[in-house]
């Protein structure tokens, strides 16, 4: 029953094995979050080219890491016996930082062995079933309300019944797809953003059911992947993207109407409110697709016409302009190849 998987759920300290469904962007840099975080981690997708790809770029970007000596995700890593006896077996990472804060040689090499820990924690697989032992599942797969509930009723049938099944999705629904299962009240929105690896910040979303006791694991999760927590409750856009897509939208108004070229708009935001990214860089780089969707989602939810998309962004998207992944969108991309119809 659904109150006997609520007490036997997994609380944030059990949460050992996680399952990553979808290896794009958003999943690959999520199971690279829980494995450095020590979970086992079963990266999950039906196209094996995806799981070769994302394998290389969590071990890219793990390096990266590690040789900054930033891997935030702290945790004990069996260290070999060759390292001075400070750091060596049965201590953390973190204790080897702080026994050598201005030896960056033994940093680094503490670091990459938490890097090479991670990489072995990822096992690749390809059908749901191997999800079975997972306590936690998390789906960043595509963005198709219908897709992701057909998903959560066969993740319902299969997960164990302490499961938590949790989605990525930046607008969908976290009740809608809850109601796909016999287990809402196990059903929560990790919302993560790009790359999930540097960005700060998790959107914790509860659906109409979810339980406290689910909302206080995941909340703690979340954290131990070195992440602040905000909460948001079941609305379209949650809070991040019901702020973020009307500022984007604006700004592909402002060039729609001429007020200035892509350049300017994006230098205004940028040094004018010290964005990290203009508002038409930031589209091209979340993918011109996913912008629309969430706009249209807001625009249909909330009914107020200022959510509605501007028709240059249409145009864009159905030109298959979708951004950085295509390597065009507001801007162009170098070399890569695009699909773009002239
Ligand atoms: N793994 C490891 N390191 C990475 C990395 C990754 N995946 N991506 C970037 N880095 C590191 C780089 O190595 C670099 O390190 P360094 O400073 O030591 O050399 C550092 O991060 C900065 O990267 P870059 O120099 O390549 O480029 P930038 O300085 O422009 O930073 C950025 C890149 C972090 C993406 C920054 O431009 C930024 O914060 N942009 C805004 C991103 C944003 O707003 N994301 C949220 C989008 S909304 C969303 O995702 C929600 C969805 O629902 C729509």
């Amino acid at each position: 029953t659904a109150s006997f998987r609520e007490e036997s759920m997994a609380t944030a300290s059990e949460i050992a094995a996680v399952g990553v469904i979808g290896a794009g962007q958003m999943g690959s840099g999520i199971a690279q979050l829980a494995a450095a975080a020590g979970c086992a981690v079963l990266l999950l997708d039906a196209d094996s080219a995806a799981l070769t790809r994302a394998v290389a770029s969590i071990s890219a970007s793990l390096r990266r890491l590690a040789a900054k000596g930033q891997l935030s995700q702290v945790r004990r890593v069996d260290l070999p016996s060759y390292y001075p006896t400070q750091i060596g077996p049965g201590h953390s990472v973190k204790d080897a930082a702080e026994a050598f804060p201005s030896d960056k040689f033994w940093v680094r090499l503490v670091f990459q062995a938490a890097c090479e820990d991670s990489i072995k924690r990822i096992r690749c697989v390809s059908t749901v079933q191997d999800l079975r032992e997972a306590d936690l599942v998390i789906e960043a797969i595509v963005e198709n309300e219908h897709v992701k509930k057909k998903l959560f009723v066969e993740l319902d049938k299969i997960t164990k019944p302490s499961a938590i099944l949790a989605s990525n999705t930046s607008s969908i629904s976290i009740t809608r797809l809850a109601s796909a299962t016999k287990r809402p009240s196990q059903v929560i929105g990790m919302h993560f953003f790009n790359p999930p690896p540097i960005m700060r910040l998790i959107e914790i979303i509860r659906g109409a059911d979810t339980s406290d006791e689910v909302f206080a694991a995941v909340k703690s999760f979340s954290e131990r992947l070195g992440k602040t927590v905000i909460c948001s409750q079941d609305y379209p856009g949650f809070i991040v993207n019901r702020i973020l897509m009307p500022l984007i939208n604006e700004a592909f108004w402002a060039l729609y109407t001429g007020v200035a070229t892509k350049e300017d708009i994006d230098t205004g935001m940028k040094l004018g409110t010290n964005h990290p990214m203009g508002p038409l860089q930031l589209a091209d780089f979340i993918g011109l697709d996913v912008c629309l969707s969430v706009l249209r989602v807001l625009h249909n939810g909330l009914g107020d016409n200022k959510y509605s998309p501007c028709p240059l962004l249409v145009q864009y998207v159905d030109a298959g302009r979708l951004g950085k992944k295509r390597g065009v969108g507001v801007y162009s991309y170098g070399q890569k190849s695009s699909n773009v119809k002239p």
